[in-house]
């Protein structure tokens, strides 16, 4: 049977140079030989991408923190099933942007749903299936709402104020210190060089020691 392939997440606040950042890691895997599938969180799939549009997008609709959570899930099934799953069984890489860590992050710490019930959900839907390595992007709330600032019109996380942030960001350095294996806090905050010389150390810690 083929070896599973490498399932690696990144993870980050508003601002924290995701999209730049991706570009790079899907770069450095492909360059040291993976073939790499690269996708996103919520959606990935058709039906993961219409979740996404509604949980984004579609500021009219006020949704309830615990649907909010069942929705990003149900996209992650959906996600895991057609597209990810197979893509590992094939031994393909998986890059995702985003991943249930955000979950923990965001409905979580953001919104205040229990811990333990995301647990549930996560076992439910991914069974022992966790990423291999998750970059945890992270920047001071400030720094990273100034950078995301400059963007276009804000989504519906991306409206919500400092304080929401601030939980956000404290929840991934909590699950950070609990998988500190799994998951790589990159000050986010430095130059860019600096930040792609982590993650390439990084990869190649848990690349080559795998
Ligand atoms: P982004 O991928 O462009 O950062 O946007 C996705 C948004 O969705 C981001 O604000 C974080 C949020 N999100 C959650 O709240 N929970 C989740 O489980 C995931 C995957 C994303």
């Amino acid at each position: 049977m083929k070896k599973r392939g490498f399932f690696v997440t990144l993870e980050g606040g508003e601002g924290a140079g995701k999209s730049t950042n991706l570009a790079f890691v899907r770069q450095w895997l492909q360059q040291a030989g993976h073939s790499v599938l690269v996708t996103r969180e919520p959606g990935g799939t058709a039906l993961g991408e219409r979740v996404r549009e509604l949980l984004l997008h579609r500021h009219e609709l006020d949704i309830a923190p615990e649907t909010e959570t069942l929705l990003m899930f149900a996209a992650r099934a959906e996600h895991l099933t057609r597209i990810i799953r197979p893509a590992l069984a094939q031994g393909k890489t998986v890059l995702c942007d985003r991943f249930t860590d955000a979950t923990y992050a965001y409905q979580g710490g953001g919104r205040g749903v229990a811990p333990e019930r995301i647990a549930l959900l996560e076992t439910w839907v991914q069974g022992d299936l966790r990423p291999d390595l998750t970059l945890l992007l992270d920047v001071p709330v400030e720094v990273g709402l100034a950078r995301a600032g400059n963007r276009g019109l804000p989504d519906r996380f991306e409206r919500e104020n400092g304080e929401f942030f601030a939980r956000v960001r404290q929840a991934y350095l909590d699950l950070a210190r609990r998988a500190p294996e799994r998951i790589r806090v990159i000050d986010a905050g430095q130059s860019r060089e600096q930040v792609e010389q982590r993650i390439a150390a990084t990869l190649h810690e848990v690349v080559h020691g795998r």
